[in-house]
């Protein structure tokens, strides 16, 4: 089912009937189609410009009701602001401009940026405003009694300036609803609550989603089998609780076809399933802890991604891996010191219980081996030392074969979902050295995102790997704390650039 209607028309602006019409104006307002509209109306616009009700700021908005000389039941003026209009801009403009919508009855929004002065090219716009209004509908509120109702807004489109375009702003429309979706169901799983979003609730979903498409299949692995395969570093990590651990394969044939048992040199998704992270034994302070239900925002984000995938259907071959576990201290659970021997046979010291990402990850990208794979690309909330270099504003960014970690700052540019690169030097390499084991699980003082990252490239010998530390854009704290669906846009957009369409 579609979140919404997308589509494009071309038609008269001043006679065209809907209930809401949106406007982009440009900072100096002088566009064909301002003045086209400010004519019409009797120069409203130009006066609501001047006496300061219509501000230039990006993102400010104006409603009007039943505007004069015009057709449509609203107008909504959204200003582009001044600087050149880049794609962070274009999209807080967007999300004011749909913020307004969404707050009045109408069921409809038709959007005019033809005045926008913007490098940005059409195609990309549209799939902006799609994905935007895709998202606009998204409300983590089911566990609130009082909610207010879905936002009514149930159709949007893009007014073109000529007929010519159609096919290409539809199909870039269709990308970013289909994007949206994807972002949906990552911001969805991340904002569950650890008691319902378990590992076991993981694999249901994704059980879920594969029956949802003939291009996709799943299987699950539960503790015995684990156990037969010697997944011993991601067996230590759930060993302290009760919620079972899964590990989730979703298989996605886009490019071998439904009717093909497995796929070929797929790209694999490696997505970190921590359902809550406490720490275990080396348990975390108290204060924000909650947040640590958003640990498994790595996992969400391969679910995203194959949900958008499966919705283009893109001819790309893509295996998901999602190892699932929930990280508490018990009388059972793995202890500062305790030796255990990975799926690969290296051997670790885990000097603390909190550096678990990377045990969970270690045994999953050696599994990921198992189907040949072209790519792997893991995605983890991995470190907080991230969050203290990059912020929430890109994600970390490693790899062990510069062609792919230029593939992937290219996407990130491209979708407007900012990574950042940095070194895997062998100097940092040294500082995951152990006495009693062929490593330690943690490297000590000084760049734990670069260490963290040493650690999983030692079980990625066989391929070429990238790994994304999300931990900063995941998701938002704060009033606005909420998850926010990256990197499936930075992930999507790599995997069309595979696809090549
Ligand atoms: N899930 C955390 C990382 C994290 C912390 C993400 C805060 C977002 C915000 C991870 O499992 C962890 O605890 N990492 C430790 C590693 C350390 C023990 C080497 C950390 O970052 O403190
Ligand atoms: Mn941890
Ligand atoms: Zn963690």
């Amino acid at each position: 089912m579609n979140i919404m209607d997308f589509s494009s028309k071309h038609s008269r602006i001043t006679t065209l009937k809907t209930p809401c019409l949106v406007l982009a104006v440009g900072h100096d307002s002088n566009g064909a189609t301002f003045k086209a509209v400010d004519e019409a109306s009797g120069g409203q616009l130009t006066r609501l410009r001047k006496n300061g009700d219509f501000k230039t700021d990006n993102g400010a908005t104006l409603l009007l009701h039943q505007p004069q000389g015009l057709a449509c039941e609203r107008l909504l003026l959204v200003s582009s602001g001044k600087k050149p209009l880049d794609a962070q801009n274009f999209s807080k403009m967007l999300q004011r401009a749909l913020k307004a919508v969404i707050a009045t009855p109408a069921t409809e929004a038709v959007f005019c940026l033809d005045d926008l002065q913007t490098e940005l090219s059409m195609d990309w716009q549209a799939t902006q405003l799609a994905r935007c209004a895709g998202e606009s509908v998204y409300r983590p509120d089911r566990f609130q009694s009082d909610r207010p109702p879905a936002a009514k807004l149930k159709k949007v489109v893009w007014l073109l300036a000529e007929s010519g375009h159609r096919t290409a702003v539809d199909a870039a429309l269709a990308l970013g609803g289909a994007l949206a979706e994807g972002i949906n169901v990552c911001r969805e799983l991340g904002d569950l609550p650890g008691n319902i979003c378990t590992p076991t609730y993981l694999a249901d979903q994704a059980k879920a989603l594969a029956a949802s498409s003939p291009l996709l299949s799943c299987t699950v692995l539960d503790e015995k089998k684990m156990r037969e395969l010697g997944m011993g570093a991601l067996l230590s990590v759930s060993a302290g609780s009760e919620q079972p651990p899964r590990f989730i394969v979703l298989q996605y044939r886009g490019k071998s076809g439904a009717r093909k048992r497995s796929v070929a040199n797929p790209t694999v998704l490696v997505g970190k399933g921590v359902t809550f992270d406490s720490g275990g034994i080396s348990i975390k302070p108290g204060a924000g802890m909650d947040e640590m239900k958003y640990d498994m925002c790595g996992a969400a984000s391969v679910l995203g991604t194959l949900t958008t995938l499966a919705k283009l259907e893109l001819p790309v071959d893509v295996v998901g891996i999602v190892p699932a576990v929930e990280n508490l201290p018990d009388g059972r659970a793995t202890k500062p010191g305790d030796i255990v021997t990975s799926l690969s046979g290296q051997t670790i010291e885990i000097l603390n219980t909190d550096a678990e990402g990377r045990l969970i990850l270690c045994d999953a990208l050696t599994y990921a081996g198992r189907f040949k794979p072209a790519t792997v690309i893991d995605i983890a909330t991995l470190t907080g030392a991230c969050v203290v270099a990059l912020g929430s504003h890109a994600s970390g960014l490693m790899a062990n074969d510069q062609a792919l970690a230029d593939d992937l700052l290219a996407a990130s540019l491209a979708s407007g979902d900012r990574a950042w690169q940095l070194p895997l030097w062998p100097e940092y390499d040294e500082q995951l050295k152990s006495n009693f084991a062929d490593m330690a699980n943690v490297g000590g003082k000084g760049a734990g995102t670069i260490t963290a990252a040493c650690f999983l490239e030692r079980f990625c010998k066989d391929y070429r790997w990238a790994h994304l530390d999300i931990a900063g854009t995941a998701w938002n704290s704060g009033t606005a704390k909420g998850s926010t669906g990256r990197p499936v846009p930075l992930l999507v957009e790599y995997l069309r650039r595979v696809a090549q369409v």
